[in-house]
């Protein structure tokens, strides 16, 4: 079989890539990134270890040549996205364009090349926004609250429209927050291991008390897979763990996992907008048979242990101009 994944650099793409490399080596697995900030290259030369595996350094959101490299695909997952809320909420433009155009020409192709069996669509919980108590339902109403989220939505919404009007054999997954190995320092989970590993402030919104449930990236792909085998056409599904947790609680399980001192928490000014709770309700996956494998502290132990055998791999990334411009900028207190 032959499968296209688009954002194969980033941090699901490439651990979808290692997983389905390394368990189907008879697949023919063609990667598509444009190797954005978000990107590590040290990411691409482990793929590169894989022979079943194969890059293009392309734009989806601009380049014309998608339907050729996509034309012998039977299966696409397509991960390329703008991920970061905090950055969406400083400049939400390229979040409209690799998040929206971007999903608007890989569905077009698809339409087109009228070859691809099944087309995965990667989405977040994030596009119903907050709730207080209780789950969405894969039918509740979208209700984005930050740029990010909206960008999604509105992809997910053209990927409906393409179900209804051209039968594009399209699955919708929607994750909760997913952590693991090669994610970027600048999300929650990992820039607070690689900051308490040297020993930097960690920073906190507000009072920490919002709640995320956590999936860990491995169970991420395993869900993939199952829904490229078994997930039905036009259907959206949901795939968590059931693991909320609080951030302030992670925090502390992290300090405690690397033996160091709470007193690195730092409360830093809230982000607009944040989403308090994000929930889902994961029956429709789960009578398809899936069932997480790790559970939130075997994951964090694992993904701890990474970042500490891997330092070269995001001290890479923390040292770039790129990072510490951002970084500075984002948290002047620190
Ligand atoms: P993040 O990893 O950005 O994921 P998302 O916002 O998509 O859920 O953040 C996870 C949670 O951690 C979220 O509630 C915001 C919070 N957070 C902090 O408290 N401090 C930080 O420095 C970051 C990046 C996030």
């Amino acid at each position: 079989m032959k499968i296209a994944v688009t954002g194969g650099c980033g941090f699901i793409g490439s651990n979808f890539i290692n997983y389905i490399c390394r368990k189907h080596p008879e697949y023919n697995v063609i990667n598509l990134d444009k190797m954005t900030y978000a990107a590590n290259p040290l990411t691409l030369q482990m793929l590169r270890k894989y022979k079943n595996h194969s890059f293009v350094k392309i734009d989806i959101a601009e380049a014309m040549e998608i339907e050729q490299i996509l034309e012998n695909c039977e299966v696409i997952v397509h991960f390329a996205a703008e991920t970061h809320v905090d950055r969406s909420l400083q400049n939400a433009e390229n979040f409209l364009t690799t998040d929206i155009i971007g999903t608007y020409r890989i569905i077009e192709a698809i339409r087109k090349i009228k070859v691809v069996k099944k087309y995965i669509h990667i989405s977040t919980d994030e596009v119903y926004g907050s709730i207080e108590k209780g789950s969405f339902a894969e039918d509740a109403r979208l209700n984005p609250t930050n740029p990010y989220a909206a960008s999604k939505a509105s992809a997910d919404l053209l990927v409906l429209s393409y179900i209804r009007c051209y039968k594009i054999p399209a699955v919708i997954v929607r994750f909760v927050n997913n952590f693991g190995p090669f994610q970027h320092p600048e999300k929650f989970i990992p820039l607070a291991i690689t900051n308490a590993i040297e020993n930097k402030k960690i920073p906190l919104y507000g009072n920490g008390f919002q709640m995320r449930d956590w999936l860990f990236v491995e169970d991420t792909c395993r869900a993939i897979e199952l829904l490229i085998d078994r997930g039905e056409t036009g259907e959206i599904y949901h795939v968590s763990a059931h693991q909320e947790k609080r951030n302030i609680d992670v925090l502390k399980k992290i300090l405690a996992l690397l033996g160091k001192d709470e007193k690195l928490i730092v409360s830093v000014p809230d982000r607009i907008a944040h989403d308090v709770r994000y929930s889902l309700s994961c029956e429709k996956i789960e009578k398809l048979g899936f069932q997480p494998a790790r559970n939130f502290d075997d994951g964090l132990v694992r993904t701890v242990k990474w970042y500490k055998e891997n330092q070269y791999w995001w001290t890479f990334i923390k040292n770039s101009d790129e990072f510490q411009k951002y970084y500075k900028n984002k948290y002047p207190s620190l």
